[in-house]
């Protein structure tokens, strides 16, 4: 089982009937190893007395924004910069209403501001409540913001109703942190990702480029950073919202993204090009739009830099993970491109699956090095991200 040992966790407990768990939660989780603080709301406090938290987790509880003497033990902004993960758990209505706003009406939302450690709610209320739309609305933004938030259980509530809400059962919530913190296998480490599709000009109006939305980039990109990474993302046209805990520099064209690259590329340990990027560009750009005429029009096109052959020659080059979007001869293909951009592994993308790939939410790749060939099968791209990764840190790390 995945281990807790000397990590730091601020549990916030907030206002729901299922606080009277959260002693449990603290126990579970300092038996993976974690030390644990509490920050109790008032909501909470109308479920759980601050005496039962402080016996178990032997530490008094943070309770109150304007506590002299708490603050003098440990400020709000101590704590926030002493946890490695904060757990809301129960997470009420309310608080995540707050959350979502930027609010720091109490000490728990205040504390949250003031933190760069991981987020984890676990959500826990009435399953009307929980599936309201402006609840659900405020899930998806907090889930936009990288927070995780713990499934609640579905079955029978203490108000009587049936459904989903309850929170899950502590051992299992102490698991959900400990996976979340396990991931920091990439900590220390420089990461510089390259995503989107280039954009090469024709002229003020039109331009090349490619089916590619950024989508599978993201991933790798917020992934990296889950597992403690400063990642640098390079991208070009995506559709996909950018990660603002990542340095982003937009780069449109394959020259313009070659030079960022480039300009970025020392003191980075690992690579990875995910970028569609245009094999040619047009050789001599209109400066004015081009008018229709009957005759046919011929484009000239010059070949562009190849960005990852460029990197892979760097006499002090990262490790450098390729992407490989074949139609045909997939494997074949892709084993070339491993061998003559002379990159450490290549993610073959088979692209003339429709259901899978460019701008799916979905892929299903293969991992290809030297030693191995791995099949990764269909699945969300957050979750290909993750099994990518984790086999690229097998393998070279
Ligand atoms: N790549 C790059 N610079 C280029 C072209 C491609 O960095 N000018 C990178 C891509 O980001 C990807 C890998 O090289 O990681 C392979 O890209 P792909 O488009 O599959 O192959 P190409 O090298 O362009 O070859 P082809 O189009 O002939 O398949």
């Amino acid at each position: 089982m995945s281990s807790l040992t000397n990590k730091r966790i601020l549990l916030g407990v907030s206002g729901s009937i299922s606080a009277y768990k959260s002693p449990d939660i603290i126990r579970r989780l300092q038996d993976l190893g974690a030390d644990v603080r509490v920050v109790l709301t008032s909501g909470g406090a109308q479920f759980i007395t601050q005496l039962s938290l402080q016996a178990i987790s032997q530490h008094s509880v943070h309770d109150n924004l304007w506590d002299k003497e708490a603050e003098l033990s440990m400020s709000h902004i101590e704590l926030a910069k002493w946890a490695d993960l904060i757990l809301i758990a129960p997470a009420s209505a309310n608080t995540i209403a707050n959350l979502v706003n930027g609010q720091a009406c109490d000490l728990l939302t205040s504390v949250i501001l003031a933190t760069d450690a991981r987020l984890m709610i676990a959500p826990a209320m009435n399953q009307q409540m929980f599936q309201s739309q402006p609840l659900q609305d405020n899930l998806t933004q907090l889930r936009h913001r990288h927070i995780a938030i713990i499934k609640p259980d579905s079955g029978a509530q203490a108000c009587g109703d049936i459904g989903p809400g309850r929170l899950p059962e502590a051992l299992d919530i102490a698991k959900q942190v400990a996976k979340q913190l396990e991931s920091t296998q990439l900590s220390g480490k420089r990461v510089l990702i390259t995503l989107g599709a280039t954009i090469e000009p024709i002229d003020p109006v039109r331009f090349i480029s490619n089916h590619s939305s950024g989508k599978m980039g993201m991933a790798l990109v917020n992934r990296c950073i889950e597992m403690g990474a400063k990642v640098t993302c390079v991208y070009a046209n995506i559709n996909a919202a950018l990660n603002d805990k990542a340095t982003n520099i937009q780069a449109l064209s394959a020259d313009q993204m070659h030079e960022v690259v480039m300009n970025n590329i020392d003191q980075q340990d690992i690579f990875i090009a995910v970028a569609a990027v245009s094999d040619y560009q047009v050789k001599t750009q209109q400066q004015q739009k081009i008018k229709k005429s009957k005759q046919s029009l011929i484009l000239e096109l010059a070949p562009n830099k190849d960005i990852l052959a460029d990197v892979c020659k760097l006499p002090n080059k990262p490790w450098c993970i390729g992407f490989a979007a074949e139609t045909q001869n997939t494997i074949k293909n892709a084993e070339i491109k491993l061998k003559n951009k002379g990159c450490d592994a290549v993610i073959l993308n088979d692209v003339s699956d429709t259901n899978i790939g460019f701008n799916n939410d979905e892929n299903q790749v293969t991992f290809i090095s030297k030693k191995q060939q791995k099949n990764i099968s269909k699945n969300s791209k957050s979750k290909i991200a993750e099994k990518i990764l984790n086999i690229f840190i097998k393998e070279f790390l």
